[in-house]
């Protein structure tokens, strides 16, 4: 089947089966102009929650599918391709969490959501890229806090509260590419640039980038809504590529330089129309959380949530 037809049969499969396609800014061009909703992390979870649909296709990688169905646990949620993982996520698991608490009896823990839902069921709030200063400023400074998985994220959050806390040791492999050097390299170029950084990147917590005045840090849905308003013409984009689809259909005169060529997730790549067309077809690939993990998971999202 051509891509033409394939993306005719998924819009009469969403309406037979009450389906909504949601994607994240990472997919494809053409993922994200078959979805309902595009999103980040934050928007996606709450999009999840708010819908009607009795079928979610989760277009991003397995942890958002899980939280999906953690928070919309009476629908079908599928995600069109297997194996989209996260280095990120696996790089904790609930033991470790476990094992902190246990050293730490008066401890909380702030799990990002890019964490599995075994992990998020031992974590006491979640946080994402755009409400993650937020959920730290609300437990304050003399709370004793274990932040994990993302340490680049994590070290910008303290750099910016002035909260210390302690962090686990896990990066993204797209966003740890993004170094101190590359940016300044950038800078230098194109001195007239905003220059927009997500702060999973590694360089998020470098004095030499968060004191750029012309540096601002943001989740995928903060950069795209910071280049709409702002008047500059030119942007250095420093996260994930498939940002540049929604960045460049919304501001058609604006310029957009990406940071580097390989900042590509593989996992949010797998994704495909045909995946789609397939998993609407046959109801593949079924993410279920077990509800003993998901009862216990929705209470660190739920509080999240509460906080913005
Ligand atoms: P956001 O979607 O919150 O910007 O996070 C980026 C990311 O890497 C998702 O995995
Ligand atoms: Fe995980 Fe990084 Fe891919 Fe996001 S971009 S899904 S954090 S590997």
């Amino acid at each position: 089947m051509e891509n033409k037809e394939i993306v005719r049969q998924i819009e009469i499969l969403k309406k037979e089966k009450n389906a909504i396609v949601l994607a994240h800014y990472y997919t494809h061009p053409e993922v994200q102009d078959v979805a309902d909703y595009i999103g980040d992390s934050l928007g996606l979870a709450r999009k999840a929650g708010e819908t009607k649909a009795d079928v979610i296709v989760f277009c991003g990688v397995h942890f958002m599918a899980e939280t999906a169905s953690i928070i919309s646990p009476n629908k079908k949620v599928l995600i069109p391709a297997k194996n989209c993982g996260c280095s990120l996520a696996e790089s904790i698991t609930s033991e470790d969490i476990r094992k902190w608490k246990a050293n730490n009896p008066d401890g909380v823990v702030v799990s990002y959501v890019n964490t599995t839902a075994e992990v998020k069921a031992e974590t006491d709030y979640c946080c994402t890229s755009s409400n993650a200063i937020k959920v730290v400023e609300h437990l304050g400074k003399d709370k004793n806090i274990f932040f994990t998985p993302d340490k680049n994220l994590g070290g910008y959050i303290v750099k910016k509260t002035g909260i210390n806390m302690h962090l686990w040791d896990g990066d993204c492999c797209v966003h740890e590419k993004i170094s101190t050097k590359m940016v300044l390299e950038m800078n230098q170029k194109y001195p007239e640039a905003d220059i927009l950084i997500h702060p999973e990147s590694n360089c998020a917590c470098d004095d030499k980038i968060l004191n750029l005045p012309n540096a601002y840090f943001y989740s995928t849905a903060g950069i795209i809504e910071h280049a709409a308003k702002s008047n500059k013409k030119q942007f250095i984009i420093a996260t994930e590529l498939g940002t540049l689809h929604q960045l460049e259909k919304k501001n058609p005169t604006k310029e957009f330089i990406v940071i580097h060529p390989k900042t590509i997730c593989g996992s949010m790549k797998k994704v495909n129309l045909k995946g789609i067309y397939e998993a609407l077809l046959n109801d593949k690939y079924e993410v279920k959380v077990p509800d003993k993990i998901a009862n216990k998971a929705i209470l660190s999202i739920q509080r999240m949530l509460k906080i913005g």
